[in-house]
């Protein structure tokens, strides 16, 4: 039989994929990193991120491969690794070797690996030290505990203090009780855990601050704790602290105010040290410092330095910053050595006022920072108006440009960030609505070339437009410099037929460029907020392409930050714009991403923590409910093509959180509310179908959506399942030749109810259009991020050209092409079904996640006769592994070349494989942990 002609092979990457822009971002900074002067540290700051996500690109590629002939052959021979176990990637609170944990019980994880299939661990046995070389733990010694679990393991010692630093290390045991040898040695430090602990006051800045002391000797430990409002950044003796840009992280700062912490020690010396911080307006729209340093000598004594009225201020060279609306520095007004010993302070220097608190308590930033990811060489420049300059970056993004020019003191180069061009080649800025995104820069004048980057402002684009500038500008005058928050690529996803790739690059573009410690609904027009909706949405995306575990736990406590006493929730996080109550698509948010923390990320924790708070917010859905049914709402399934009913929306939602609810309450042992809430549910789901489905029309509408939410969640029972399904395939089909006109929600979750009525070749149809509306529209019009709006439209009217919200189908990437899911009776990967759907002219797609629990992969192909599939599973996790064997008859299946499976029969049987068999039109292959090259060939 022949099931497709072309061979399989190594999966195709995107076309754009992004390491195409890294090798270029390390490329021009090594070709400017020696003349960038002044700005050295923040192009070595891009280096090292981009360097750190190709590392563990690397790391996990490498994991990945090593499993599997398919994808490539390695010299790591399994043999070498016979028994050998280990644990690796050791996390606290998520984070490796984090500063300033502030949880008084920190959670450990790790991964282990086995070079023997079938295995977990059976025990753990964990230390934890204020000795960095102690073999017995002074604070906490586990001892031998059992279980499987490498997550979550809760901290049990003696209390933590404030400011120190503790280590720690484990060693595990193996399914036959062997212990592997201690790990490494890991470490994290605490922060400021009490009020008590900051002793300085906020104090107000024109701009720039600095305060000098003395040490009688170099510190053997210092660490600095800062929180500067709106953004700040830090220098200690002339030299920029850390790589955090547009830091802390947003919040309500009436609620809760995030610092940093920073390893200062070695930048402190004997004798006299200066601290400079400039600060900018940011979301705050003011400027305030709280600052604390430790600095404890070699006998221990502690010195401590803080904000206080005894600092001294100044204006600095930044003019203006706004977030929306651009930043100017004038050079001319810098002052060389401000921020060093010895400043000859000029007038305007003044003693530093106290300002009023902002109101919040302080946090510690248990998230990355936004950081400079990397750097992009413009690819093409034109000169459309005399004097007009206009660089193309090939990728609209998130961040900045950064400047190198050499001209006379005083000229003023403005440069302007668009996503789109007019005919006539200049900059088309209409869709950024009241955001001017118009940086100017100064110049000094001296001779010099010099590099200017802007520091708390940023903005959304591709094209950057030059005017003024001294002379002709060089295709390298500017980079473009991506910014947003640092979380690692947990996933890779390829596959043969390449719009898919494409779609792709615009999901991870889309999505990480909307990272800016909240999830954002765009990053060029006067909005940039956390709107719930689009957050909900692509929660699942983000977390599988994304590691968002530290990410989202900031969010959701920013989401309880803004519960009021009656339970209510808003549109956006923080609440600058939308509504109080948000609509209940918005809100969904709160109760679904912490669910989703669950799934990913085995957080019983956090559900524990806020189940009261979401039980209020169910509860809030309740006493606004008429008769089962949650009738308000503002945007339904928003920027649908055809609108669905905003009631029915709300109505899926209240539906949909009271079961997440019930199903919390059932995981933290509230059995009694579990049964409550199911019972809710039960009422609502009958509400539900009384008043939407139609039984004259035989469907809940005339929409996608309308039927595709019911049957997602099932809503529908057996009465309306079989109508609403006709009516949405007729839909899909017949009326719309396989195009969605669905919102962000529809579009959510229609793709996952074609895979589970078996109709993912629809699916795979929907995505490989080209015409409107579809994602390959957007792509043949020349997107590079996702639309906000299927329709291409680039005046002033809603149009942002870079919003994340319909890359939601990016989940489906990962559970339906490669096939990866999480089993229904687990969480965080413990249990896998991997069932690709293998679809039409598909000939191969792989997808691996760097999960909380170790490395998942598969990549399958399919040929001649023959399906090949390659699955790699974590230590401590099983599988049930899906073959689908099509029409072939005469089945054989092998793994590794051993025939495993023939005659309808097992025939060998291999480590870690635990059971095969043929059903339902598939090979049903159940393992354990390892790594597996499937054939199954057949006729
Ligand atoms: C935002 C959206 C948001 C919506 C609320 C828009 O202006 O950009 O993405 O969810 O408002 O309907």
């Amino acid at each position: 039989m022949h099931l497709l002609a072309s061979p399989a092979g190594l999966p195709r990457p995107s076309s754009r994929s992004s390491s195409r822009f890294s090798f270029r971002s390390n490329l021009s900074l090594r070709q400017t990193g020696s003349k960038a002067g002044g700005h050295l540290t923040k192009a070595s700051r891009s280096v090292t991120v981009s360097a750190m996500s190709a590392i563990s690109a690397v790391v996990m590629l490498a994991l990945f491969l090593t499993s599997s002939p398919l994808l490539a052959q390695t010299s790591l021979s399994a043999a070498s690794l016979k028994g050998a176990l280990a644990p690796y990637d050791l996390r606290v609170e998520y984070l490796t070797n984090p500063l300033g944990v502030d949880t008084p019980q920190p959670r450990f994880f790790w991964k282990n690996r086995h070079s023997e299939r079938g295995q977990s661990q059976t025990a753990f046995e964990l230390i934890v030290s204020s000795s960095p070389s102690a073999d017995t733990g002074d604070l906490w010694e586990s001892g031998k505990m059992s279980g499987d679990s490498s997550i979550q393991i809760v901290y049990g010692g003696k209390p933590l203090a404030s400011n120190r630093t503790y280590y720690w290390k484990l060693r595990i045991y193996d399914s036959e009780d062997k212990a592997s040898p201690w790990s490494e040695v890991a470490r994290f430090d605490t922060g400021l855990l009490s009020p008590s602990d900051w002793k300085g006051q906020w104090i107000g800045s024109d701009g720039l601050l600095r305060r000098e002391f003395t040490l009688p000797e170099e510190p053997r430990r210092a660490r600095a704790y800062i929180a500067g409002l709106g953004y700040y950044e830090l220098h200690l003796n002339g030299r920029r602290v850390g790589n955090h840009v547009l830091d802390p992280g947003w919040t309500d700062y009436k609620k809760r105010v995030l610092y940093a912490t920073y390893d200062v020690t070695r930048l402190l010396r004997q004798g006299k040290n200066v601290i400079g911080v400039m600060l900018g307006q940011g979301w705050y729209k003011s400027r305030a410092l709280m600052f604390e340093l430790y600095i404890e000598d070699a006998s221990g004594k502690v010195t401590e330095i803080h904000s206080d009225t005894s600092w001294q201020t100044a204006p600095g060279p930044i003019l203006e910053d706004s977030i929306y609306n651009g930043e100017t520095y004038d050079a001319r007004l810098e002052q060389p050595g401000w921020d060093r010993p010895d400043f000859a302070a000029a007038a305007g220097w003044h003693q530093a006022s106290a300002v009023e608190a902002p109101g919040g308590v302080l946090s510690s930033q248990m998230m990355p920072a936004i950081q400079v990811i990397e750097t992009i060489v413009p690819l093409t420049m034109t000169n459309p108006a005399p004097g007009v300059y206009v660089f193309d970056l090939g990728q609209n993004l998130s961040g900045w440009a950064q400047l190198r020019v050499s001209g006379p003191a005083g000229t003023d180069i403005r440069l302007r960030f668009s996503e789109l061009l007019y005919d006539n080649g200049l900059i088309n800025q209409e869709n950024l609505r009241s955001a001017r995104a118009e940086d100017h820069y100064i110049l000094r004048g001296d001779g010099a070339t010099e590099v200017w980057e802007p520091r708390f402002t940023y903005h959304g684009f591709r094209y950057i437009e030059v005017t003024g500038f001294p002379g002709t500008p060089r295709l390298d005058s500017l980079r473009g410099r991506v910014v947003h928050t640092a979380v690692s690529p947990a996933g890779n996803f390829s596959a043969s037929t390449q719009i898919l790739n494409d779609i792709q690059h615009l999901i991870l573009w889309g999505q990480k460029t909307n990272l800016h410690s909240i999830p954002t609904d765009c990053c060029q027009r006067d909005e940039r907020m956390g709107w719930m909706g689009d957050a909900q949405v692509t929660a699942e995306e983000a977390m599988m392409n994304y590691d968002m575990a530290a990410f989202y736990t900031n969010f959701l406590r920013n989401i309880r930050d803004e519960q009021a006493a009656d339970g209510s929730i808003t549109d956006t996080v923080p609440h600058i714009w939308g509504q109080r109550p948000a609509d209940p698509a918005w809100g969904t948010a709160y109760p679904l991403i912490a669910w989703y923390m669950y799934q990913n990320y085995g957080d019983r924790r956090l559900i524990e923590d806020y189940y009261d708070s979401l039980k209020k917010y169910v509860e809030f859905l309740r006493s606004k409910a008429e008769n089962g049914l949650l009738k308000y709402s503002y945007y339904g399934d928003w920027v649908a093509i055809e609108k669905c009913p905003g009631s029915l929306v709300s109505t899926f939602y209240y539906y949909y959180d009271t079961k997440v609810l019930a199903d919390m309450a059932r995981l933290i042992n509230k059995t009694a509310e579990a049964q409550a809430y199911d019972k809710l549910a039960g009422d609502i789901k009958a509400a539900f179908n009384r008043e939407f489905f139609d039984p004259k029309t035989r469907s809940y509408g005339p929409t996608q959506t309308a039927n595709a939410l019911p049957l997602f969640i099932g809503l529908a029972t057996d009465k309306e399942r079989g109508p609403a399904w006709s009516e949405l395939f007729n839909d899909l089909v017949y009326e719309h030749d396989s195009h969605l006109t669905t919102g962000i929600i529809g579009t959510k979750y229609i793709l996952d109810v074609l895979t589970s009525t078996g109709n993912s070749d629809l699916a795979y149809d929907i995505l490989t259009r080209t015409d409107f509306p579809s994602y390959g529209y957007m792509l043949k019009n020349g997107a590079t991020t996702l639309w906000e709006i299927w329709q291409k439209r680039e005046g002033p009217s809603m149009n942002s050209h870079n919003h994340p919200m319909l890359g939601s189908i990016g989940a489906w990437f990962y559970r339906a092409l490669a096939g990866i899911n999480i089993a229904p009776d687990s969480a965080a990967y413990k249990k896998l079904v991997i069932k690709p759907q293998m679809v039409r002219d598909l000939t191969h797609a792989s997808g691996s996640l760097s999960t909380i629990n170790g490395e998942v992969g598969c990549a399958w192909s399919k040929g001649d006769c023959h399906v090949k599939l390659e699955a790699v599973i974590p230590v401590g996790s099983e599988a049930l592994i899906y073959i689908p064997v099509f029409k072939l008859r005469n089945l054989q299946l092998t793994e590794g070349g051993t025939v495993v499976f023939a005659d309808s029969q097992l025939k060998t049987s291999l480590p870690g494989i635990k059971s095969i068999e043929a059903k339902g039109g598939n090979l049903i292959i159940q393992v354990g942990s390892g790594r597996y090259a499937f054939k199954l060939t057949g006729e």
